[in-house]
């Protein structure tokens, strides 16, 4: 039988969002670090251990009272009874019909799992063993190409969830010199694939074109050039060799020409799938063992989510936190620092994951939403970050919380210190900042005429006050990516039950995708339509 969800009362609802308002509009302007001495236990209540993590939120705006109200919210809006639905199987995804079973692709072997009432572990299980042995037999040579040669390269082919979270996890944990050579492709600008295939053999490259539609122009695209790339060097009945589709639709990557295909199901989201055969790429660059520890860490993750109180729950105290930010205090953006060049496409995944997950302007009934939803998202890795848009963030008028993502050693048996000092410095000039007078004074104790002290003070004064969110993990090994990237998926969940929106749908991209045909075929026209508006028009005439 199909799980029901929810039913959240409405009235109850309401009423703990205006009592989190009234806290909110009471605390507005209270100072972050005045808060260590008014709640002395607020770094105990506030850092905790998940999945191996290590979370530091006493750095967020919310007095006790605020977080209070926070998790009465949460309480109110069912945030334990919808995390059941969802790992229960139940249609969250209401607007298309689906279960949201991404738990379900890092489950220990043996979990029993149900889309809709239907049993679907023993088939993830199924997959991912076949996956998993299709991939260590070209890691070992024994799938070779077409002419006998051993793959040393593959290409990925496929774009958005198709494409951030495998690109993410193969720069987080490659070796520095790998010895499969894993590229990807993602824009429908040749110029991406052309850089992607220089200086590689097809003889001994592997595309693996990922697409959970099978029917994305850009992935359609840019598979086809890389085909055509194969098919120029390799004979003709071996060129199905080299090419390996992953898709819900597995007719249609056969069709194309795929010699093998691994499929997953609907009720996997594009943005939360590289927990499935989506990662083939990585898995063959990475190995079998660090593909399964990534699927550990996230299934901890996982338990963490369903077995904690709210009150210790890393991904709901994170959600809170960013809720208590939007609507509280009006802070529409957020900013992700990760401390590790291998992080340095989390912004971008986060910003697929979060910003298509919950850019929503309508509740689940269809009103329009009374709260504002999920924040911009943007990000660069630290220390990058720090000598660009930095900035902005000390001194521009607008307060941009952060979150620093922290690892402690970044290459084995090289002091970490030198980076993640800088991450720690940030987090803690972002909130305290520095005042007029303290500017003064420093400026005067290294020398400074006092006149010129009092003319350049002002744009040395940091107002400090922004909150930030601290993870920290020793190292980026496989399960701590896993963990992290959960922790995130989770939150986002949790904010979605919040602002009572389908996080799971994505029917804000379709609109530009219909456009974007109509310019095309007018520009294979070379004439465009009189109904267009004068600006598509002359920008047209400009570019056809
Ligand atoms: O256009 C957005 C989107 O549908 C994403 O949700 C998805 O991850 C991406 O395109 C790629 O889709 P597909 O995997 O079907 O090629």
């Amino acid at each position: 039988m199909t799980p029901a969800l929810p039913e959240t009362d409405a009235k109850r609802r309401a009423d703990a969002w205006t009592a989190l308002e009234a806290i909110a509009r009471r605390d507005r302007d209270v100072r972050i670090e005045t808060l260590f001495e008014a709640e002395p236990d607020r770094v105990e209540r506030l850092t905790l251990e998940a999945a191996g993590l290590w979370l530091d939120l006493s750095k967020q705006a919310f007095t006790r009272e605020g977080l209070e109200a926070c998790l009465a919210l949460a309480d109110a809006c069912d945030v334990p009874a919808w995390k059941r639905a969802l790992f229960g199987g139940a249609a969250v995804n209401d607007t298309e019909g689906r279960a949201v079973l991404h738990p379900a692709l890092r489950a220990p072997d043996g979990a029993h799992f149900e889309a809709l009432g239907e049993p679907v572990s023993r088939e993830v299980e199924q997959v991912r063993d076949q996956m998993v042995a299709f991939a260590e037999a070209i890691r070992s040579g024994e799938h070779a190409g077409a002419t006998g040669a051993r793959f040393r390269a593959v290409v990925h082919v496929g774009i958005g969830g198709s494409d951030l979270g495998p690109r993410l996890v193969w720069d987080a944990l490659r070796p520095v010199d790998p010895e499969v050579d894993v590229r990807f492709v993602a824009n429908i600008d040749p110029r991406e694939m052309a850089e992607a295939l220089s200086g590689l053999d097809p003889a001994s490259t592997l595309v693996i074109v990922v697409s959970k539609t099978f029917t994305t122009q850009e992935t359609l695209a840019n598979a086809a050039l890389a085909r055509d790339w194969l098919a120029a060097a390799l004979p003709a009945e071996g060129l199905r060799r080299h090419l390996v589709g992953v898709s819900a639709a597995p007719d249609r990557a056969e069709a194309f020409g795929c010699g093998r295909v691994f499929g997953f199901s609907d009720w996997v989201g594009g943005r939360y799938s590289l927990w499935s055969a989506v990662s083939l790429s990585c898995v063959i660059g990475l190995g079998g063992e660090a593909f399964r520890d990534l699927l550990a860490g996230a299934a901890d993750m996982d338990r963490h989510t369903l077995e904690t109180p709210p009150g210790w729950n890393a991904p709901v105290l994170m959600a809170l936190a960013e809720i208590y930010n939007v609507e509280g205090l009006e802070r529409r953006a957020r900013t992700v620092a990760p401390y590790a060049h291998g992080l340095r496409r989390l912004p971008a995944f986060l910003q697929q994951l979060e910003m298509e997950s919950n850019g929503k302007g309508v509740v689940r009934d269809g009103q329009a939403v009374a709260h504002g939803t999920g924040p911009v998202v943007f990000g660069e890795p630290g220390t990058n970050g720090q000598h660009a848009f930095f900035q902005q963030l000390h001194q521009g008028p607008e307060a941009v919380p952060a979150d620093f993502i922290v690892v402690r050693e970044t290459m084995p048996g090289v002091d970490g210190a030198p980076l993640w000092s800088n991450a720690l410095a940030q987090a803690e000039a972002l909130m305290r900042g520095r005042n007029t007078a303290e500017a003064r004074e420093g400026m005067i104790a290294d020398g400074l005429d006092p006149a010129e002290a009092d003319r350049l003070a002002p744009h040395r004064t940091f107002p400090g006050n922004r909150p930030s969110t601290t993870v920290v993990m020793d190292r980026l090994t496989p399960h701590a990516l896993g963990a992290l990237l959960a922790l995130y998926e989770h939150k986002t969940f949790v904010e979605g039950v919040i602002w009572n929106i389908n996080s799971f749908d994505q029917w804000g991209v379709e609109l530009g995708k219909v456009m974007a045909k109509r310019v095309l075929a007018a520009a294979h026209e070379k004439r465009a339509p009189q109904m267009w508006d004068p600006s598509t028009r002359s920008l047209f005439d400009r570019l056809a």
